[in-house]
């Protein structure tokens, strides 16, 4: 066994590290691209029932300490989507994990039962998007709406599902549980955090939709509580994905150290090059230095 081996929800990986949703979109071969690299595991950009546009120009700002985007959940809709996740399944050599988004709970069973065609083995519900939206609000954003979702995506399909949790909510501990009481496998934490930037001269908000979401090393300590709080609310044996902010081996560390079964990289795969290869390097020698003999040893006591 590897130093860095993991399970997730009984899925064998070789190390902790998962491609992000959203970073390399909805096509195969880059997915495959990220497994190349060295990921672990791979998550598609979150597709939805029908294709969907996304909001219009400018969706990305970029700055070293955070991005903001407001992408608007831009997808080929599940029909095309069914056939990259199987290009990805039969070519990517790790676990694919295939990301849904729905605007009620009724199109997130549909998504759910068709995208299981492709046989991903990984299921991702994202109703953490500001996007996301019932009555103005995600569904994760209460206890209640998460499961609701979770019980309908699990009557629709029998592959392991995970509910990505959103940080904008005071109680996500409460939500998670929720989410695995309905039947979740594991929950993937976090999405990212609602937010905007202003543009002083043209006294005007940035992004064409104004706000958009938080991703980047800004939102890693907010990962870290969160991911600490759910292992507290769901227990040690829920698989969790810690994801936000992760850009080095520490990073990853970090969040492990706070709970995380396996580590989500997004916002780094753009900040650096040979992201999982060296991250996965860096852990490595943080385990070797310090006395670490598997992943596991790394979670923190409670406080
Ligand atoms: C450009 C971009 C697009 C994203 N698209 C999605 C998406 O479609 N579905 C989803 O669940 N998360 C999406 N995310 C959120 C990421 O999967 C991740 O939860 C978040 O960026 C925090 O991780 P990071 O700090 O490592 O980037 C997106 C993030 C970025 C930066």
């Amino acid at each position: 066994m590897g130093l860095l081996d993991v399970s997730l929800c009984g899925l064998k990986m070789k190390n902790p590290l998962i491609l992000a949703s959203g970073i390399r979109g909805n096509n195969a071969y880059l997915l495959i691209r990220a497994a190349k690299e060295g990921a672990g595991a791979v998550i598609s950009k979150s597709c939805s029932l029908l294709p969907r546009e996304g909001h219009r120009n400018p969706t990305m700002v970029d700055t070293p300490e955070a991005m903001l985007n407001a992408i608007g959940l831009s997808n080929p809709g599940v029909e095309e989507e069914i056939g990259e996740i199987k290009r990805a399944v039969n070519g990517a050599g790790v676990p694919v994990i295939a990301s849904i988004v729905a605007f009620s709970v009724e199109d997130f069973a549909k998504v759910a039962g068709r995208i299981s065609e492709a046989r991903p083995h990984m299921i991702e519900i994202n109703a953490a998007c500001p996007n996301t939206h019932r009555e103005g609000k995600m569904f994760a954003s209460s206890s209640a709406d998460a499961a609701e979702v979770v019980g309908a995506v699990r009557n629709a399909t029998s592959i392991p599902i995970s509910m990505k949790l959103s940080p904008d909510v005071p109680n996500i501990g409460e939500i998670a549980k929720a989410c695995i009481d309905s039947g979740a496998d594991c929950i993937t934490a976090i999405n990212t955090m609602g937010g905007m930037y202003v543009d002083a001269f043209a006294r005007q908000g940035v992004m064409h939709n104004w706000f958009g979401g938080v991703s980047g090393p800004a939102l890693k300590p907010v990962a870290l509580k969160c991911v600490y709080n759910i292992r507290k609310a769901v227990g040690p044996d829920v698989p969790i994905i810690g994801t936000g902010g992760v850009t080095t081996g520490l990073d990853a560390v970090e969040m492990m150290m706070a709970g995380a079964t396996a580590v989500g990289v997004g916002s780094a795969v753009v900040l650096r090059k040979n992201v999982f290869r060296d991250v996965c390097a860096e852990i490595t020698s943080f385990m070797k230095e310090n006395g670490y003999l598997k992943l596991s040893q790394l979670v923190l006591d409670e406080k």
